[in-house]
């Protein structure tokens, strides 16, 4: 199954690396072509002669071999690697990998990747609770990075606790589903919207919302890296798209999401409405700045078209139709309401009386309505998280 992908393996100084040799099925059996990276430390604690036999490349610490002058190009195996996984993780890569700290092969290499990265943390609980690893484990989660998960046990130094690495079996288990995955969406076009609408008052205001678009580029991300193409269509953010699947169309009002919205309907096989868009934008705009006067100024409002309820009467039986609900309220009435009206397949609520949930954060707490109004609620996790989370629903509903 993995026939021909290429998987870099980053090792830190932890005793679990010791276990890492028996990820070599991954080249033996599986047929992947396998590149090991170790820090200094790692060396310590596993040969470079065991991995380099089992990968049948040589295992590389530093940039270049000063024997003979032979460079090993960050650059070129970041742009090579079909996946990294670095594990295990020490407290003080994941720390590196977070702010950047680009000071050995590992993390340079990292930071030169274009391709899914996992990482699986290592080391005592204590370290593992502290707030610090903490914050850069969500870091690397909100980039959409895999976190593989220590496991509770008896550690190397006597005490007992979440700290231990992952299995070499099991992680062997999640490459092998996300390449299953990576396949999953192939041929399949989904169309995203992302962000606000700001819908001008004059040329220097407008009336907007607070949405950041994360949740929405980081669905692109999560369905272009399932083999989807993608088309994102993004209200004003700041947010990039780096998946080369996905085809980004930058709009501003709730009329220019609209008509992109339907250019690319008609061929879309899934459509997912995440952006804000602004249900109200002011009647007139005025054609040059509004000044200062005595009186305010009145701002006459007229509804905009709501363009998921346009698109759940357009939609043909075989479109999936995807829509949000941003409650403060009577949750999940408003949410099975929307979904009726507007007839869609499943809708995703979320609650801003939830703590880390909605716009600006980088966490999002969601519960998924299906059609046959089953109601799945999820904890608060990173938005790369949920926006997994929404696509194997609506892999399921495929
Ligand atoms: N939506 C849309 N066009 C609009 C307004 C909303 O396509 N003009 C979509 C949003 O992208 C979202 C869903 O409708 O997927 C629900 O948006 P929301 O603002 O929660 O609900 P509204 O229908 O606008 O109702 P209300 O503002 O009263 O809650």
């Amino acid at each position: 199954m993995l026939k021909g992908k290429k998987i870099i393996i980053g090792i830190t100084g932890s005793i679990a690396a010791y276990k890492i040799p028996l990820l070599g099925r991954l080249r033996v059996k599986e047929g992947a072509e396998v590149q090991t990276i170790l820090t200094e430390h790692a060396r310590e604690f596993v040969t470079p002669l065991t991995l380099s036999v089992l990968s049948r490349r040589p295992a590389l610490t530093a940039p270049f071999d000063p024997a003979d002058g032979t460079w090993h190009s960050h650059v070129d195996m970041g742009v090579w690697a079909d996946l990294m996984l670095v594990a295990p993780a020490s407290a003080a890569t994941l720390s590196k990998m977070a702010s950047g700290m680009a000071d050995n092969l590992l993390v340079t290499t990292y930071l030169s990747a274009k391709c899914p990265v996992f990482f699986a943390p290592a080391m005592d609980l204590d370290m593992f609770r502290h707030p610090s690893t903490g914050e850069n484990i969500t870091t690397l989660t909100s980039r959409g990075h895999r976190l593989i998960e220590p496991q509770v046990g008896e550690l190397a130094s006597g005490l007992t606790g979440a700290g231990r690495m992952e299995e070499p079996e099991k992680m062997l288990e999640i490459i092998l589903q996300h390449f299953a995955e990576a396949q999953q969406f192939a041929g399949r076009h989904f169309l995203i919207t992302a962000g606000p609408t700001y819908e001008a008052i004059d040329p220097v205001r407008f009336i907007g919302n607070h949405s950041s678009g994360q949740m929405g580029f980081a669905l692109a991300e999560a369905a272009a890296g399932r083999g989807a193409t993608v088309t994102l269509v993004a209200g004003p953010v700041h947010q990039s798209a780096r998946h080369n699947g996905i085809k980004r169309i930058d709009v501003v009002s709730a009329d220019e999401m609209l008509a992109a919205v339907a250019d690319n309907f008609a061929c879309a096989d899934v459509t997912i409405m995440s952006a804000a868009v602004a249900d109200f934008k002011p009647q007139k705009v005025a054609g040059e700045k509004i000044k200062k006067q005595k009186q305010p100024p009145a701002i006459t409002l007229q509804p905009t078209v709501d363009i998921l309820s346009k698109l759940g009467k357009e939609k043909k039986p075989n479109q999936l139709l995807v829509g949000f609900a941003l409650e403060t309220e009577n949750e999940l009435q408003n949410a099975l309401r929307k979904l009726n009206n507007k007839n869609l397949d499943m809708i995703v609520l979320n609650s801003l009386r939830d703590k880390g949930a909605g716009f600006g954060t980088t966490t999002n707490k969601i519960t998924l309505i299906h059609r046959d109004r089953k109601i799945i609620e999820y904890e608060l996790k990173a938005k790369a998280e949920v926006a997994t989370d929404i696509l194997d629903a609506v892999s399921t509903m495929l």
